[in-house]
């Protein structure tokens, strides 16, 4: 059986991906007091919401929403991270901590803007928060190499989402594109993380690669457990910029390239076929999209 452990070899280069991590994040760490519209805030008991309040087009307010959906179960994913990472590399531990302090921000910023501005029910999104969190997360992935590749594409794709939206959120809201932003270089110092744990373990044993097909043949934004989560992310799609052409370009196509699938030579002949196996549905994916493009035209 080819191994689904992280390698002790590597520990001395990721204690100096972790001490690298630190000093980025350390540069642009924010609170998140800094980039909400206070001025706008009104008390609710006082000034009960209403639907005429809103302000932002729905599409927006979903994107938003979803995110802030996804980033509340901060507590199952930790959970789910400690329990995997047990016996496993301490440092990976470590980088877990900080790495929950600097997601733990995220859902905050997210709500408080949405409850500032009015841009919700809140009693709605209070239901739907407690919901979200009641459901939890159990991913199919349970093994250290595996939920290093799954949360690489997870934060690359988080990253892309909020750049994405970002850019449609501008043309109504400034503070908004820029809450955003923030979010998304939080999301892109941790998928650095990541993805150079699994690069420098593909490289000193290309057969790492039988374990990377089934998560990315597989992945899903951890978001699928809330409520109506398909019909979120296809009114994403078509009115707030991230859907299955951006996960394609954006997040499958660079993931694919950065971990060079294309050159590695893995000696054992599964790890080949699962290489094989993922270039494959990397060429159809992309004749996929193509099809998709010509069709849209
Ligand atoms: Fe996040
Ligand atoms: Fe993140």
């Amino acid at each position: 059986m080819l191994t689904n452990d992280l390698d002790f070899r590597l520990e001395p280069r990721l204690i100096e991906l972790y001490e690298e991590h630190k000093k980025r994040s350390a540069k642009i760490d924010w609170g998140y007091h800094e980039f909400l519209p206070w001025d706008k805030a009104q008390d609710f008991r006082r000034v009960p919401w209403d639907a005429s309040q809103v302000t932002l087009p729905p599409s927006i307010v979903t994107a938003i929403e979803t995110a802030l959906l996804t980033e509340v179960n901060l507590p199952w994913f930790t959970s789910h991270l400690a329990q995997t990472f047990k016996g496993s590399l301490s440092i990976i531990k470590d980088f877990v901590h900080t790495w929950t302090a600097e997601e733990d921000q995220h859902s905050n910023l997210l709500e408080t803007y949405l409850l500032i501005t009015r841009s919700v029910d809140p009693s709605r999104l209070h239901e739907l928060h407690k919901m979200t969190v009641e459901n939890g997360w159990s991913p199919d992935f349970h093994t250290p190499f595996e939920t290093m590749v799954y949360t690489s594409m997870q934060e690359l794709a988080t990253m892309v989402f909020y750049n994405n939206v970002s850019k449609e959120a501008n043309k109504h809201d400034l503070d908004l594109g820029r809450l955003l932003r923030r979010l998304a270089k939080d999301e892109t110092l941790h998928y650095a993380f990541y993805r150079d744990v699994i690069k420098f373990h593909l490289q000193l044993e290309p057969n790492y690669c039988y374990h990377l097909g089934h998560v990315i043949k597989n992945f899903q934004m951890p978001g699928a457990v809330m409520p109506d989560f398909e019909d979120r992310m296809a009114i994403i799609a078509k009115e707030a910029n991230y859907g299955p052409l951006e996960y394609f370009d954006q997040v499958l196509d660079v993931i694919i390239d950065y971990w060079d699938i294309e050159n590695l030579r893995p000696i054992a002949p599964e790890a080949e076929k699962a290489r094989l196996d993922i270039l494959k549905y990397h060429a159809r994916m992309k004749r996929v999209k193509e099809r998709f493009q010509r069709q849209q035209k």
